[in-house]
């Protein structure tokens, strides 16, 4: 077991605490920090087995699903390097991803906020932003939630965009996942509200 008793935190967000690994420089421990919430008065199958942490399954389940097509693609993605238990409750280990200065990598949302007089340089996110879309797409990677903090610019893929939280399909009837067409079609829509988001045409 990891002892973080005497580790102070990177950062603290909604449902994290998120910890430098005291043993591999390049991995971050995840320790849930949210309280559960039951969500039916009879648990469904997933919440009595494993509680707050069925979202961890779903995510690696889509990681797996990536590794198993061998697609390239999957460099968009900050890697899952699996599970540990530490003192303060079980952690997900996964890689850290940096920003110039060594710390943790600036999200999209960070640039995006930095970039308020630069309409130039939004657009160019914007289209980054895009190109992200297009390698998830062709990877057939789902990402249930790209909000603008989910995803990060890190040197360890050459200062591109990385998915680092909010993989799989979060819906209770997962059509993207087996239907080709559903996949294509929810990308496509959202292409064209972040397109209009980013001030750009998709
Ligand atoms: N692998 C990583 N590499 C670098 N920074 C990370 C990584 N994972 C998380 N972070 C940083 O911590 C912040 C919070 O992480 P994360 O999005 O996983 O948690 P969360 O926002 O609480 O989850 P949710 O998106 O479900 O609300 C991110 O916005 C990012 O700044
Ligand atoms: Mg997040």
């Amino acid at each position: 077991m990891i002892d973080l008793t005497d580790h102070t935190p990177l950062r603290k967000s909604r449902n994290y605490l998120i910890f430098q690994h005291p043993d591999r420089q390049d991995a971050l421990l995840k320790v849930r920090a949210d309280v559960p919430v039951r969500d039916h008065w009879i648990p469904r199958y997933a919440e009595w087995r494993y509680g707050n942490l069925r979202q961890w399954n779903r995510e690696a389940n889509e990681y797996l699903a990536a590794l198993h097509r061998c697609c390239p693609e999957i460099e968009r993605l900050a890697h899952f390097m699996g599970y540990a238990p530490t003192s303060l409750g079980p952690a997900l280990v996964v890689e850290k991803m940096t920003g110039p200065d060594g710390d943790l990598a600036p999200t999209v949302y960070k640039e995006w906020m930095s970039l308020k007089e630069d309409p130039a340089g939004r657009k160019r996110l914007g289209e980054e932003f895009m190109e992200l879309l297009d390698d998830l797409e062709r990877g057939r990677i789902i990402v249930g939630d790209m909000s603008h903090e989910n995803i990060v610019r890190a040197e360890e893929r050459g200062g591109k965009l990385v998915v680092i939280d909010g993989l799989g399909e979060r819906v209770l009837f997962p059509l993207a996942l087996f239907s080709d067409w559903a996949f294509r079609k929810s990308m496509q829509r959202r292409r064209e509200r972040m397109g209009s988001m980013f001030g750009i045409r998709s």
